[in-house]
């Protein structure tokens, strides 16, 4: 009989357990009180128009970016921009490219952190004590003909639906982050400066139906270490983020997106917006597929709080840092609820 070799990837190993396997059980009280969670629809996060964006009420629009960010962190936003035949590749490439035969994915496979294209699971098996029930591509995008040719190329039009994509939510991201820089009273263009060369990532997350939902997390409590985060979800619920110390269900919108700013943006705005702490559970009947973008500064940009937003009673929160020392820490500490922002206090 031919060695049973464990899968690295979730989904094969799903496929043959069926429960949930050791590896992935949360110690007693790190597990998700799914009866505790704010899921009433009205209860969730604001939900922004950009319509206006380029007309004489623009101000309007930034704003309700501007008291989106300072009281929750997180926003969804409608006409965005990205036009919804683009939208929908993206979610269908996605779902292909999970749904390929494990031989073919593996490909892609790596669990090193470091590399600019991979396939992986969980957040950084190397470190982690309890594994997470996602498996996920990682592929950096900016500059796009940097790493496009490294890319799957399996299914075949993966190159192309996801650069159109990733084209697109860059430029949602710059202007988000005009808006922004314009909500702070900083120059229009403060943010986009402080990216230096600017970089983009996207994962693809693929959560598989879970026997088990109230044992383990697709992803536990954890702040994005990028600048702005921009959320595309399938219909499936399974994003929350925290409020007022209780979890609230940000649950899907048609045709909207979900944005939440990361901790360079909480840094750069001297903590006047919150990188705020969000969690994705996991659920017995259906995969979940989401793609985050993380935009961010360039690996040698340094980063420190604006000039202008540092006064008496405001007073500098972080010495300054490049992006690269910042982000090897935070996939050093792994995910977890106590912020890296911390490391970066001045004295
Ligand atoms: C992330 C994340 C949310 C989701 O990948 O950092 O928070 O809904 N994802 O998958
Ligand atoms: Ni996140």
């Amino acid at each position: 009989m031919a060695p049973t070799i464990a899968s690295p990837l979730l989904s094969d190993l799903v496929a043959q357990t069926g429960k949930v396997p050791l590896s992935h059980v949360r110690p007693v009280g790190d597990r998700p009180d799914l009866a505790n969670v704010d899921n009433e629809s009205g209860a969730g996060i604001p939900l922004i128009d950009l319509k206006k964006f380029n007309g004489p009420e623009r101000w309007k629009v930034v704003q309700a970016i501007g008291r989106a960010c300072e009281s929750d962190g997180f926003f969804m936003v409608t006409n965005h921009g990205i036009p919804a035949g683009v939208v929908e590749g993206m979610l269908r490439v996605a779902r292909e490219f999970f749904h390929l035969p494990e031989s073919e994915r593996l490909k892609c496979y790596s669990d090193d952190p470091k590399k600019a294209i991979r396939l992986s699971t969980s957040f950084n098996v190397r470190t982690e004590k309890v594994n997470n029930w996602r498996d996920f591509l990682r592929l950096h995008c900016y500059p796009l003909e940097t790493f496009v040719d490294q890319w799957p190329s399996n299914p075949a039009s993966f190159r192309q639906v996801v650069g159109t994509y990733a084209t697109e939510a860059r430029a949602l991201a710059l202007r988000l982050l005009e808006a922004i820089s314009e909500s702070l009273d900083l120059e229009r263009s403060h943010m986009v400066k402080a990216m230096g060369r600017h970089a983009q990532h996207m994962a693809v997350n693929y959560y598989p139906p879970c026997p088990q939902p109230e044992l383990t997390y697709g992803l536990p409590g954890h702040k994005d270490p990028n600048a702005i985060t921009l959320l595309l979800q399938d219909g499936v619920s399974g994003l929350q983020v925290q409020r007022d110390g209780r979890w609230v269900a940000v649950n899907p919108v048609p045709n909207a997106l979900v944005i939440n700013i990361g901790d360079q943006i909480q840094a750069l705005s001297n903590d006047r917006y919150k990188s705020v702490l969000h969690r994705v559970i996991v659920n017995s009947k259906s995969e979940r597929i989401s793609v985050p973008t993380f935009y961010c500064p360039s690996p040698d940009a340094v980063v420190a709080p604006a000039g202008a937003l540092v006064d008496d009673g405001h007073p500098l929160a972080y010495r300054p840092f490049t992006y690269q020392e910042y982000y090897d820490e935070f996939w050093n500490m792994g995910l977890q609820s106590a912020s890296c922002l911390d490391r970066f206090r001045p004295g």
